[in-house]
């Protein structure tokens, strides 16, 4: 083992290079630890100042190790392998999703994971292992997720949350309450008010199609919410009165220009992550854990409640995370509903998804077809092969393309097929459920009304 002097008082002595390495790297996590729970850079001998800040992981923070930038509003990887996720966990302070939960969760649930977890999609959390305690014990615990409606057609990306959030509901037969953030949509961009709701309610019939139980789950606009339960706005205003300006700066990037709305608005994401902002399915208890499935980029809004909420007397929330369904460009950055080409929208046709998939789906295959036999294809940053580990459930075909690739037997032309011949009747179906959704089951999500669940 290498070796190296280390000078301690007036004595010389030898310790094992890996020791040295191994202490640095606790050194390095320890400051980044302490950056985030104080917001300030550590130094030796200064203890932090009273008025702690929350994790500084917004946009700001894009810097502390790399290049990668991951927030609400953007994410760009310097790597075209994408994002390096495992940084990701460190910078965010995050857990990884390890072998040894998977066993668990499966235990619990009794069920075999999705594949989003076996695959690793689904990567990271934060006190998971809390909530399968609580539940092992016989305590409930609900679920919430969101979707800010930008828009009337929703992409393909959008749906990995959701597809995930029903098996979770399935598998622990809980409550579920999303949240459609059209007043922060009216904050961001330039829509008017009338045609975010409007999108609310358009964006309500793709979730609805993906199959949630209308007896355990309510889904909800900020817009009517609001106004409509005096709970949920005294959490909201709780939480805004632990955050100061100065720590949503840090947390989010804002600025002197952005509007008000905007500054307040993460209290109101924050909120539905206690029990007590929805007293018609909880009678006003304040105790029932709750779980968010998203994808990593919600990260900050949750890192803000999970540092408020022992402040205000309430349960912190616990997360899964997972990580982003690339642009069809490449894994540098998530497919973006602003950029038409670089997504599958849930709307497009069988003949749009052959087109886009074989006109802009960046390959991980050599230029000629001599080379690509010879050296074969790069799966890690193939974005067709990418999209087929989300979506082509069977293990064994998908291991059999991917040994396929790398050795050159399969060409990218006939790997676009496979996944332009999963995507295509999975988007019809998609479709076709979704028209079955009528304004009347829209009303019946949406109404404010007790859930069933067993607890
Ligand atoms: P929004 O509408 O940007 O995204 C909705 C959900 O989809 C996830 N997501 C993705 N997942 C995988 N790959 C992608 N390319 C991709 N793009 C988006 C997001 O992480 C999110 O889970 N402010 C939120 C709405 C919201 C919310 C929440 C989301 C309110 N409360 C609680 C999650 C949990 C938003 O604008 O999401």
């Amino acid at each position: 083992m290498e070796s190296c002097k280390y000078l301690s008082s007036n004595m010389i002595v030898l310790v094992p290079q890996a020791e040295i390495d191994a202490a640095v790297q606790l050194l390095l996590k320890l400051k980044v630890d302490y950056k985030q729970m104080t917001g300030q850079d550590y130094k030796a001998g200064c203890p932090p100042s009273e008025n702690l800040i929350v994790s500084n992981n917004g946009p700001a923070a894009d810097d502390c190790d790399g290049e990668d930038l991951v927030d609400p509003w953007n994410v760009s990887a310097s790597s075209t392998k994408g994002v390096d996720y495992d940084k990701l966990i460190v910078r965010f302070g995050s857990s990884k999703i390890d072998k040894e939960l998977l066993e668990r969760i499966e235990k619990v649930s009794g069920q075999r994971a999705h594949h989003f977890l076996r695959r690793g999609i689904f990567f990271s959390h934060r006190d998971m292992h809390q909530i399968l305690d609580a539940y092992e014990k016989h305590k409930s615990f609900y679920l919430y997720t969101g979707r800010g409606p930008s828009s009337e057609a929703m992409h393909v990306g959008h749906l990995i949350p959701f597809i995930f959030t029903k098996w979770l509901q399935d598998v622990f037969d809980i409550p579920l309450v999303i949240q459609m953030t059209d007043d922060e949509k009216y904050l961001w961009k330039d829509l008017t008010l009338e045609e975010c709701h409007r999108f609310t309610v358009e964006n309500a019939k793709d979730i609805i199609a993906c199959g949630f139980d209308v007896n355990k789950t309510f889904i909800f606009s900020d817009l009517d919410y609001m106004g409509a339960s005096p709970q949920f706005y005294r959490n909201v205003v709780k939480v805004q009165k632990h955050v100061t300006f100065n720590q949503v700066k840090g947390i989010f990037g804002f600025t002197d220009s952005d509007c008000i709305g905007k500054i307040s608005f993460p209290a109101i994401q924050a909120a539905p992550s206690f029990s007590s902002s929805f007293p018609q399915i909880f009678g006003g208890k304040k105790d029932v854990p709750c779980l968010i499935p998203c994808a990593i980029d919600q990260d900050p809004y949750f890192r803000m409640t999970r540092d408020v909420a022992p402040r205000i007397g309430l349960l912190k929330p616990a997360l899964l995370h997972s990580t982003f369904f690339p642009a069809l460009q490449g894994a540098q950055t998530k497919m973006s509903a602003s950029d038409p080409n670089s997504s599958i929208f849930l709307t497009d046709t069988p003949k749009q998804i052959k087109n886009k998939v074989n006109k802009h789906a960046f390959s991980g295959g050599k230029d000629t077809v001599e080379e690509h036999r010879k050296y074969g294809g790069n799966t890690e940053v193939d974005v067709s092969f990418l999209y087929l580990t989300f979506f082509l459930e069977d293990d064994e075909k998908l291991e059999k393309i991917k040994e396929d690739y790398t050795s050159g037997a399969l060409l990218t032309g006939e790997l676009k097929k496979i996944l332009i011949e999963t995507l295509q009747p999975m988007i019809a179906q998609h479709q076709e459920r979704r028209k079955q959704v009528t304004d009347e089951m829209v009303q019946q999500f949406m109404t404010p009304r007790p859930l069933n669940f067993k607890f």
